[in-house]
C-alpha cells in the first residue's frame, strides 16, 4: 500500500510528465512549422517518451493499490527564438524535472518507501541521459552557428530518431 503523501507526489508527477509530452509536442510543431522535419521528429519522440513516463507512474500507483487522480494539463508555450532556444528551453525543462524526481526520491527516503525508491531509479538514470542529450544539441547547434549546410545535415540526422519502448514499460 502507497502511503498518502507518496501518492499524492507520484500524482503530481504524472501531471509534470504529461506537461512534459505536452511542452514537447508544442516544439514538434514549432519546428514542422519552421521547416526542420528532422527536429520534429526528434521531439515527437520525446513527446512520446513522456508519455510512457506517465504511465510508468500511473501503472505503479495501481500496482500499489494507489489511486490514480489525473489533474488538467497547464497550458504551453508555442514559440520559440531559433532551434538553439528550443534546446536550451529543453535542457533548462529538464533540469527542473531532474529536480522533482530527486525531491521524490527524498520523500522516499523520508517514509522508508523502499519499493518507490526502486522504481524511482529508473528516473534518476532517465534523467541523466535526458540532460546529456539536450546538452548534446546545443553544443551541436552552437558549432554549427548559421551555417546552413550544417543546419540541414542536423535535421537529417535527427530524422533518424526511432522510438523504442523504455523498459518499464516492456510487454505492457
Ligand atoms: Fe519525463
Ligand atoms: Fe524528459
Amino acid at each position: 500500500m502507497l502511503n498518502k503523501k507518496i501518492e499524492d507526489a507520484i500524482n503530481a508527477q504524472i501531471n509534470a510528465e504529461m506537461w512534459s509530452a505536452y511542452l514537447y509536442l508544442s516544439m514538434s510543431a514549432w519546428c514542422a512549422k519552421t521547416g526542420r522535419p528532422g527536429m520534429a521528429n526528434w521531439f515527437e519522440i520525446q513527446f512520446r517518451e513522456e508519455q510512457d513516463h506517465a504511465r510508468i507512474f500511473f501503472n505503479y500507483v495501481l500496482q500499489r493499490g494507489g489511486e490514480v487522480k489525473l489533474q488538467p494539463i497547464e497550458a504551453v508555450p508555442q514559440e520559440w527564438k531559433s532551434p538553439l532556444d528550443v534546446f536550451e528551453s529543453t535542457l533548462a525543462h529538464e533540469q527542473k524535472v531532474t529536480a522533482l524526481i530527486n525531491n521524490l526520491f527524498a520523500l522516499t527516503t523520508a517514509e522508508n518507501d523502499y519499493a518507490s525508491q526502486s522504481m524511482l531509479k529508473w528516473f534518476i538514470d532517465e534523467q541523466v541521459e535526458e540532460e546529456e542529450n539536450a546538452q548534446n544539441m546545443i553544443d551541436n547547434l552552437r558549432m554549427i552557428g548559421d551555417n546552413g549546410y550544417g543546419l540541414f545535415m542536423l535535421d537529417k540526422e535527427l530524422a533518424a530518431r526511432v522510438y523504442s519502448t523504455p523498459s518499464p514499460l516492456a510487454g505492457k
